[in-house]
């Protein structure tokens, strides 16, 4: 994969000829991508090819504003689901990771098994970040050869302080995690807060665009110059273009994260407690991700109170499904005191599915 912005700007600058990367600087600041982003792709995507028979394990996302209890609540719900019993993975996705604190137990990258269905990890975020650099330093000294005039070192200095590198880490994690974990019925993703996690799913969004943008001016430079090379298969001639084939191949691989964001199998779940602040961050978020065609399936109202209204929050989000969680005066820590909460209040996960 590449990463956005910063060996994509290297990439581009290097693969691309002086009159394309001119040519993409103009687009970019006419708007001519933010344009793209909200016309031509949104709804679109919805109606991707997407084969619904192989979006599994079915992915729940927990997103919302921090605090309101996504932590807790997909650790309540990974649970419930592995007691019905469904194989469950719960990965948190947040770099601050509250599930350690929950279960009260430690968790790294490799998966623990807490019951006989249920297993949890924790995205190691740094571990990830250094994966990547590693690979594109060998890659991009691969490459460039040749480039002795250039400063590779200088500009690796540079790349791991970039921004950006945090959502590429966790977007390489849920790809792994994705790849790995087939087998299981649900994946249980708790993710970090807000600006983080709406990063985290617009990536693909962004690259395909960028990449598909890529893959027309290099048609173009195609046409025009022989950068080909030619290769024999069965006795015929067929022609090549390493760069183009790159770009397809990479194009495949956003395409199907983007597929796992948008099947209808996919279920995003915003949390959030019966406040003004969290409301107002609701409404954000929605919008936000309905500009990359991302649903809300269900609203999670958090920490209620016994007889506290929420008709204001279910007028607002007709659409959505509604789930209450009670407040749990005694606090929500410690496997044993979460399965007796779910036992308390089963009616919490009936607009689960
Ligand atoms: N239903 C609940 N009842 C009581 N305490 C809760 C409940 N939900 C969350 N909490 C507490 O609120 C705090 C924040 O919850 P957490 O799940 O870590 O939020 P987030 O992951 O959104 O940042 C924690 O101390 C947690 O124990
Ligand atoms: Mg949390």
């Amino acid at each position: 994969m590449i990463h956005w912005g910063t060996s994509f700007r290297y990439w581009v600058s290097t693969n691309l000829s002086p009159q394309s990367t001119q040519s993409l600087k103009k687009l970019n600041q006419t708007g001519y991508f933010r344009t793209l982003v909200k016309s031509t792709k949104t709804k679109e995507y919805r109606k991707m090819n997407i084969d619904e028979t192989k979006m599994k394990p079915q992915l729940l996302f927990f997103i919302g504003k921090g605090g309101v209890g996504k932590s807790t609540v997909s650790a309540l719900t990974s649970i419930y689901l592995a007691s019905k019993p469904h194989k469950t993975l719960l990965v948190s996705m947040d770099p601050a990771h509250n599930q350690r604190d929950i279960f009260e137990q430690n968790f790294s990258e490799k998966p623990q098994q807490v019951s006989e269905t249920l297993m949890v990890k924790e995205v190691d975020t740094d571990f990830w970040i250094e994966k990547y650099l590693k690979e594109a330093t060998d890659h991009i000294k691969e490459t460039y050869k040749y480039e002795s005039a250039f400063n590779l070192q200088n500009y690796f200095n540079v790349l791991q302080f970039s921004p950006g590198l945090e959502e590429y880490a966790l977007l390489l994690a849920f790809e792994d995690t994705l790849h790995k974990y087939s087998d299981q019925d649900f994946i249980v993703l708790d993710m970090a807060p807000t600006a983080l996690t709406l990063r985290f799913f617009s990536l693909p969004f962004i690259t395909l665009i960028w990449l598909e943008e890529l893959l027309t001016l290099r048609s173009e430079i195609y046409k025009k110059k022989e950068i080909i090379s030619k290769i024999k298969i069965a006795g015929r001639e067929i022609e090549q273009d390493r760069v183009k084939a790159k770009l397809k191949s990479l194009i495949g691989n956003y395409e199907h994260l983007q597929q796992h964001f948008l099947s209808e199998t996919t279920k995003v779940n915003l949390v959030m407690n019966n406040d003004k602040l969290s409301f107002s961050e609701a409404f954000r978020i929605r919008k936000k991700l309905a500009d990359i065609s991302i649903v809300i399936d269900r609203i999670v109202i958090n920490k209620l109170k016994a007889d506290e209204s929420t008709t204001e929050i279910e007028s607002e989000f007709k659409d959505q499904k509604i789930g209450k969680f009670r407040l749990a005066p005694e606090g929500l820590t410690g496997y044993d005191v979460l399965k007796d909460y779910i036992e308390a209040h089963t009616e919490a996960f009936h607009t689960l599915k």
